[in-house]
């Protein structure tokens, strides 16, 4: 039984709650197999996305995951709301509360804006990424992409491979895979890994070879260069030579290993187009799985009993 109002951090979650999103997910995948994928779950509840940095991913799978599940959908769209007259944050929160809003799902580029507004309403929150902080529907889509190839959780070794420093990505899943008993080494550039990351209960290294050697996933992120200062490493091509997951890299690796990004990709730095489209990535299926985990999201705040016969 789902007893949390809102999600802001995957840091906040026991085990027991990720396994029971994986499990309420894998329901929410036979929905989307089906001719016509609707059901009745969530009529008469009212989702609201709230965006003020981009998104493609992140917010259509919300809606259209509102939308199978019977729900009505309201998209703010920030460059073209009142925020633009100077309407404070919490204004335009508490303004569409009052419209009838059971759940807001917020994405911010400063970090702790979700867990501010969480405080403020009686709407239940879902952060959808906020600064440097949290991800924690990508990191729980990527738990279930791993489980739906590997049929297990625990005892694997996960490479993250990248921007780390900037990474709210790599943050949500570090705390998750910790949670479920698996193996997290990190590697990068040494200007992109923060220092307190080891408190995190990860491994360091800065060589790639070493990140995927033995690894059950390699999970490369994306270079950041919105949030980059200057002079972090000296060029985009040095970058890829040394940190870019390519082929020639990929021989090194676990035959059985899995590939992944949450996207977007910079096709050529951080991951090749051989890799990203090759047989080994699961990147597609993570955006399918996406939509379904949100889903099962939706469904354990807004409506659902954690058992599958009410869907
Ligand atoms: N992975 C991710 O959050 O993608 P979007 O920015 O497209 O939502």
């Amino acid at each position: 039984m789902w007893k949390k109002k809102d999600l802001i951090g995957i840091e906040e979650l026991s085990k027991e709650e990720i396994e029971l999103i994986v499990e309420t997910a894998v329901n929410m995948k036979d929905i989307l197999k089906r001719p016509i994928k609707k059901v009745p779950t969530l009529r008469g509840r009212t989702i609201c996305t709230l965006f003020y940095e981009p998104s493609t991913r992140t917010r259509s799978s919300f809606e259209l995951a509102a939308k199978y599940l019977s729900a009505d959908t309201i998209s703010i769209a920030t460059s073209t709301s009142s925020v633009q007259k100077g309407e404070t944050l919490l204004d335009t929160v508490k303004t569409l509360e009052a419209m009838g809003i059971d759940l807001f799902i917020i994405r911010h580029s400063a970090s702790g804006v979700p867990s501010f507004i969480a405080k403020n309403v009686r709407a239940g929150v879902i952060n959808a990424g906020d600064g440097m902080h949290e991800h924690p529907t990508q990191a729980l889509l990527d738990v279930f992409s791993v489980y739906e190839k590997k049929g297990r959780l625990d005892g694997l070794k996960i490479a993250i491979i990248g921007d780390i420093f900037h990474s709210r990505v790599a943050r949500s899943n570090i705390y998750a895979w910790n949670k479920l008993g698996s193996e997290v080494i990190v590697c990068g550039p040494p200007t992109l890994i923060p220092p307190y990351i080891e408190s995190l209960n990860v491994k360091v290294t800065y060589n790639l070879d070493e990140a995927i050697e033995d690894a059950d996933v390699i999970y490369v992120l994306r270079l950041q260069l919105e949030r980059q200062k200057k002079g972090l490493f000296p060029t985009l091509r040095e970058y890829h030579m040394l940190y870019g997951v390519n082929s020639e890299r990929i021989e090194k690796a676990k035959k059985d290993v899995l590939v992944m990004h949450p996207g977007p990709m910079n096709r050529g730095v951080e991951i090749s187009s051989e890799v990203a489209d090759s047989l080994i990535s699961v990147i597609n299926e993570q955006v399918t799985n996406g939509v379904a985990v949100r889903m099962a999201l939706l469904y354990l705040m807004l409506g659902g009993k954690g058992d599958e016969d009410t869907v």
